[in-house]
């Protein structure tokens, strides 16, 4: 159990760069299986999903290494089409090996991922995919083999809903497909872009990546490629949300800006001001904050769901009402519990936070639930009276690179005890 201790009450400021997205390395990384050769990943964020990805291309006979933020995978040899049960649970998102392994080698036999934290994550629409594409499945024993018989055939893909995952899935796996694939309500994140774009570095013909409608011309193979990874806007939001929280004003550096619109109106309707300067955006803090009205979690361009637990934590001591609507995740409050506990005045009914502002919190003993949950209760001991501390089950490192340095740079009392 890791505990970040916090000294609350001092205003961040400074500037920091933000690393490499999480949510965009894990799917290119499994796309390297059907990038046959040597990948050269660069601005690979140092976080422990990353590790559970890279020991999961090591399971299936990739050679794997890192330099510094670059990470080498070579995929000359992939001697195996399982993943096992240990490497599957270390992280429910390695789902996104489907479409890879069942592309190169025929068949695909993964454990079923299992819920998280924060909601019962089924995949249904990853293997309507699949199926579409011509696999077989089996589910039996809570495992689920997928073969692709005499291998995929482009087709015609509806999503029910615009799931990321699905559409990274899909995505891969159609590349080498035989014939064209068109997925139609394909989710937009700008993950899905860089996807593409590292994809598209290998030899696939993908268009549209980024819209609603996605066309990919199968080719016969692709070949390794060199890629740099988009920066992480969750956690550039992440750390708006402590500047903007402790009053405080920071500069981020190397993000790009486009990927945050839905998250800047609501810091700017909080009364903070923004600044945008090329791949820097510079938060100013009002000091206390203006309650936001309405923050109802979309899929993208709307306001992203994993950035919902660090700024309702920001809105904790706004002047007002804040309401929030999780419409992604059926069970992403967990962390409102420990919020109270710092005094904060909230209620939840069902996918609805209501938020009332309070004056101010004072420091609590609290316990992480998940990953941006975790991140949630940092935010608040940061701007709280006295001491916090955040106990962690190895959630946080899940998706932020050592958050206890970047936020000491900015000028908070934060230290991480293992
Ligand atoms: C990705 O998860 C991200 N993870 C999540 O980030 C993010 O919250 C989510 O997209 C939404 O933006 C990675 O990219 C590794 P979805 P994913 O498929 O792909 C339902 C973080 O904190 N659904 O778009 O799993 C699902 O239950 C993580 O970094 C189905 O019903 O998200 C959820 O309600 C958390 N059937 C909704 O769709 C399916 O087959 C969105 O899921 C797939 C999804």
């Amino acid at each position: 159990m890791t505990k970040y201790v916090i000294e609350g009450g001092r205003k961040l400021c400074g500037s920091t760069k933000v690393h490499g997205s999480k949510n965009s390395a894990l799917p290119i990384l499994a796309a390297c299986i059907v990038c046959k050769g040597k990948n050269v990943i660069h601005n690979c964020p140092d976080l422990s999903d990353i590790d559970a990805t890279c020991n999961i291309l090591k399971h299936l006979g990739c050679t794997v290494s890192r330099e510094g933020d670059t990470v080498i995978v070579d995929s000359t040899e992939v001697s195996e089409n399982s993943i096992p049960d240990n490497l599957m649970r270390e992280m429910r998102s390695s789902v996104i090996f489907l479409g890879a392994i069942l592309s190169r080698t025929g068949e695909a036999l993964l454990s079923s991922p299992g819920g998280c934290e924060i909601g019962l994550r089924p995949i249904d629409i990853h293997l309507d995919g699949m199926e579409k594409l011509g696999a077989q499945i089996v589910s039996e024993y809570g495992h689920i083999r997928c073969s692709n018989g005499g291998g995929l055939k482009g087709t015609k893909i509806n999503l029910s809903f615009p799931s990321v995952g699905a559409t990274e899935n899909i995505m891969i796996a159609a590349a080498s497909a035989d014939g064209i694939t068109v997925i139609t309500n394909a989710a937009r994140e700008p993950e899905i872009s860089d996807l593409a774009d590292f994809l598209n570095r290998g030899g696939a013909r993908i268009a549209g990546a980024g819209e609603s409608t996605v066309v990919i011309e199968g080719v016969k193979s692709l070949t390794g490629a060199e890629h740099t990874v988009i920066p992480d806007r969750i956690v550039a939001a992440s750390y708006l949300s402590a500047a903007a929280f402790t009053g405080g004003e920071i500069e981020l550096k190397s993000v790009i800006p486009a990927h945050l619109e839905p998250v800047l109106n609501v810091f700017e309707e909080s009364g903070c001001r923004i600044d945008v300067n090329g791949r820097s955006i510079s938060l100013t803090s009002p000091g206390r904050l203006k309650s936001v009205k309405m923050i109802r979690t979309m899929p993208y361009p709307g306001f992203p769901t994993d950035i919902q637990a660090p700024v309702a934590a920001m809105l904790t001591k706004a002047k007002g009402t804040s309401i929030i609507v999780e419409t992604i995740f059926e069970s992403r409050y967990k962390y409102i519990g420990e919020l109270m506990r710092f005094g904060a005045n909230i209620n939840v009914d069902g996918r609805m936070a209501v938020i009332e502002g309070v004056p101010m919190l004072h420091g609590a003993n609290v316990v992480s639930p998940d990953l941006r949950g975790g991140m949630a209760l940092i935010v608040a001991g940061l701007g709280a009276e006295g001491t916090t501390v955040v106990a962690d089950d190895n959630h946080i490192c899940r998706g932020y690179e050592t958050p206890e340095k970047v936020l000491s740079e900015l000028n908070a009392d934060i230290k991480r005890i293992d």
